[in-house]
């Protein structure tokens, strides 16, 4: 088997009793769009069994968590709405978030089972969401539909990753005031949210990256919060090699070994996922030790320096992230975030549930 991404559910879970602790009698919905963020949504979903709602971000991502047999309401936080979508989320108790005036329009012209939905405001990044001062508008608006239902509202905020943001303060004072005297639950917190910002943890908080064992903050890792990693990458040792001083490796000649020296190749490259962009320093473990990522990365190996761990052999798997090496550390080795990095993974990389 070459690249492998096991997925620990007893992380999962564990994650998910952090999230009750930091946030405690807040209602729990685990966001797990883009496949459980490249975890498998409906294993996410299993292993989060005492989440009490999930988000995804499309009525196509929340079908295939009913077809998998997942009970718990689900939003549906991105996606445009139209008469097709409205019958379909009714039927099958999915609550799609409204937005844009065009679903009121939409949802005026409704007529099925009941429809719940979530009203999304606009409190300052200035993505999705109604202005947060038309809430009481909108709020009147849809009291005139018979077959519509508000589940609540919900604000997303931009910089809660921050701890010391002013532009989160701005967004909470804004969500507050345009909420006051609206009925409905209110959601605020993503990850950063739930960790950094208890003011924003409102009735129901929408948790994603940490749930998965990543730190959103700047200022904070995975473990400081007693996160634990839920995917371990690993691949194998395809060939080991010595390299005389001097003598390049990898496309582009990149890099060249400072003396002679040990290098394995490692069976994973960008077809996998692993981002090609990782520069050579990136860390890998290999036997829980540091070893370092070397020459470009290919489509289906990298090389890495075996300095650190002479005794290596081919067949044994190094570690690209997961327990001994946070996903957060390589993203920001390779210039991007763990989401990413988890999101990116293709079809080739084999998956395992323990
Ligand atoms: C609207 C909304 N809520 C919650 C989340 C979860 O965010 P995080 O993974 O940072 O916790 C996301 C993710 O992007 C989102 O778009």
């Amino acid at each position: 088997m070459r690249a492998l991404a096991t997925i620990d559910r007893s992380a999962l879970a564990h994650n998910l009793e952090r999230v009750h602790e930091l946030a405690p009698g807040r209602e729990v919905y685990a966001a797990i769009k883009a496949d459980g963020y490249g975890h498998g949504a409906a294993t996410v979903a299993r292993a989060l069994h005492d989440a009490d709602g999930f988000a995804v971000s499309s009525l196509d991502e929340a079908m295939q968590l009913r077809w998998s047999g997942i009970t718990q309401p689900i939003m549906t936080l991105s996606q445009p709405l139209d008469a097709a979508a409205c019958a379909l989320a009714a039927e099958h108790d999915i609550r799609p978030v409204i937005f844009d005036r065009t679903h009121l329009a939409v949802l005026a012209d409704y007529v099925g089972p009941e429809l719940s939905v979530w009203i999304k405001l606009d409190s300052g990044m200035h993505r999705l969401g109604f202005a947060a001062d038309e809430a009481a508008e909108i709020e009147s608006q849809l009291q005139t539909l018979r077959h519509v239902s508000r589940v609540g509202w919900l604000t997303h905020l931009g910089c809660a990753d921050d701890p010391a943001s002013a532009m989160t303060k701005r967004q909470l004072a804004a969500f507050e005031a345009g909420t006051t005297g609206v009925d409905g639950q209110r959601s605020i917190a993503n990850s950063a949210g739930v960790l950094a910002w208890p003011a924003a943890h409102a009735d129901v908080v929408r948790p994603g990256i940490m749930l998965y064992g990543s730190s959103p903050m700047t200022d904070a890792t995975a473990a400081d919060y007693d996160l634990r990693p839920a995917m371990h990458l690993t691949a194998p040792i395809i060939s080991r090699r010595r390299v005389a001083a001097g003598e390049p490796i990898g496309y582009g000649a990149t890099w060249c070994a400072p003396e002679d020296m040990e290098v394995g190749v490692v069976g994973i490259g960008y077809g996998d996922g692993y981002p090609r962009h990782a520069p050579s320093g990136t860390p890998v473990l290999v036997r829980g030790e540091r070893a370092a990522l070397v020459g470009r990365v290919s489509m289906d190996m990298i090389t890495v320096d075996l300095r650190a761990v002479p005794e290596a052999v081919v067949g044994e798997r190094v570690t690209l992230w997961g327990p001994g090496l946070a996903a957060d550390e390589v993203a920001e080795a390779a210039g991007t975030i763990a989401y990413e990095l988890f999101c990116r993974l293709t079809g080739r990389v084999s998956v395992e549930i323990v």
